[in-house]
């Protein structure tokens, strides 16, 4: 196994850090894109010539031709949402089929009752409630661990055993929704023919995604893992229980996509210059003042998949730090320099005090409860989103850039300084094909 000719990207902080931008531009030099994990709660945006691509379930390598795209088993797939974002593509001329987009047949199935029950147990939670995107995912992952009322993407090729099945789980979960929520049932005749529709379309897509992928491995042909969320959304290793339901960092990738632990090859991590969350629990660099009404409006901070106003504050290095140990990350990727110009004043978060105490060592349960200490930087003011070597930068940009690099204590590798494809700085990298 060629280990070097991999990469993985992950995001560091609460998603949306750029990701989509990042695969796009690196599947230019992979064979094959693979989501690992999440689900249609991603959105990932990739900018080409200044048409907008909003991505959630259909790997970002599908905009380059040669790269056969994967949905792999640790993903939870909603057929509709994917068919809807095929049909999408190809009305923008972009070519989609079995040649560059395949399905794990072991990827589990979002229903309908996942949908409304991830709606459903929200409003149950009230003011506790965790801020889902609502689009089906806890209650899948449950399911999946749950076994007897899952179904996976294998099924929906099987019309006959799918209505049955369908039938069966319908049946239990309709007697759940009616006692716990009160609840209309399903109406499982109708979610019949449906399903057995996306079957019939998404059929010639449906396969073994791992086996593939473990030959491609063995021949040492590059494979990029597209990271969705971020290490703070883990459902592990984030902020419990406002977090997601899977494993989104580079531990998740054997796991998530059927190949061996050394295949994650480079890792790199994803951070947002500020930080963005949207959805509820601790953000401790959180600005709810006119810094982060600021950033919002500059970074165009709407969810890409709910269109919520996303939360936002400084970069907090102290927890990417961490988030960076965690996935064994070899290079880091700095997304939306450019929303910082124009600020007089920078902060970067280094370490939290609890209780009027330092906290030695990053802990992710102390951070409702902490105070973040700050480092200081002088903002620029000329426009930075034509830059495309380091140097192009202004200095106190390029001092940000060096801090944070240290901070995190990882090497920048690319900066982004806009949402198009051209609109990089590659650095450092070590990854073949964009040194
Ligand atoms: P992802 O989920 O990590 O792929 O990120 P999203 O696509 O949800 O959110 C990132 C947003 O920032 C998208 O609207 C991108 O088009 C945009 N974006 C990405 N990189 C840059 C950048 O360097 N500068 C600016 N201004 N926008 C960027
Ligand atoms: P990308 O891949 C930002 C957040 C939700 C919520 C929590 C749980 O675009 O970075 P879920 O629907 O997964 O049960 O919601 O996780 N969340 C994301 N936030 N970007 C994402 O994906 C997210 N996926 C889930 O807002 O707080
Ligand atoms: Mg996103």
């Amino acid at each position: 196994m060629n280990r070097s000719a991999n990469a993985t990207v992950v995001g560091l902080q609460w998603g949306d850090e750029g990701k989509g931008k990042i695969v796009d531009a690196l599947a230019g030099v992979s064979r094959y894109v693979v989501r690992f994990c999440g689900g249609a709660n991603a959105g990932h945006t990739v900018t080409v010539n200044g048409q907008k691509f909003a991505m959630h379930l259909i790997p970002c390598g599908i905009l380059h031709d040669g790269v056969l795209n994967f949905v792999g088993n640790g993903v939870v797939f909603d057929p509709a949402t994917a068919l809807g974002e095929i049909d999408a593509l190809l009305s923008r001329g972009v070519a989609v089929s079995p040649d560059n987009l395949r399905i794990s047949s072991a990827a589990h199935v979002v229903m309908p009752w996942h949908k409304a029950q991830d709606s459903l147990s929200e409003q149950r939670l009230g003011g506790g409630k965790i801020g889902t995107t609502a689009r089906g995912i806890g209650p899948c992952y449950a399911d999946k661990a749950n076994r007897s009322t899952a179904i996976r993407v294998g099924d929906l090729a099987c019309p006959d055993a799918l209505a049955e099945k369908i039938r069966h789980v319908a049946e239990i979960k309709n007697k759940v929704f009616s006692s716990l929520f009160g609840a209309e049932a399903l109406d499982a005749e109708a979610i019949v023919p449906e399903f057995i529709e996306y079957g019939r379309r998404l059929a010639p897509m449906i396969c073994d995604t791992g086996h593939l992928l473990r030959l491609a491995c063995r021949k040492g042909e590059p494979i990029l893992f597209e990271g969705g969320q971020g290490i703070m959304l883990d459902v592990d290793h984030g902020t419990y229980p406002f977090v997601t339901s899977s494993a989104v960092s580079a531990c998740g990738v054997p796991q998530g996509a059927g190949v061996p632990p050394g295949a994650t090859g480079t890792v790199v991590g994803l951070v947002k210059a500020y930080t963005s969350r949207v959805g509820a629990g601790p953000f401790p660099t959180e600005q709810s003042n006119e810094i982060g009404d600021r950033l919002r409006e500059r970074g165009r901070e709407y969810g890409t998949t709910t269109g919520r106003p996303r939360r936002c504050g400084w970069l907090d290095a102290f927890a990417v730090r961490y988030a960076a140990e965690l996935s064994g990350v070899d290079e880091l990727a700095l997304a939306l320099l450019d929303v910082l110009t124009g600020f007089d004043e920078l902060k970067v978060c280094t370490g939290y005090r609890v209780g009027g105490r330092d906290l030695e060592a990053f802990d992710v349960t102390a951070m409702g409860a902490a105070e973040c200490t700050y480092e200081s930087f002088p903002g620029w003011t000329s426009d930075i989103t034509a830059c495309r070597k380091f140097d192009d930068l202004p200095p106190e940009a390029q001092q940000y850039v060096k801090r944070v690099g240290e901070l995190i204590g990882r090497p920048v590798a690319f900066i982004s300084v806009g949402p198009d494809r051209q609109q990089n700085i590659v650095h450092r990298t070590r990854l073949e094909g964009l040194k």
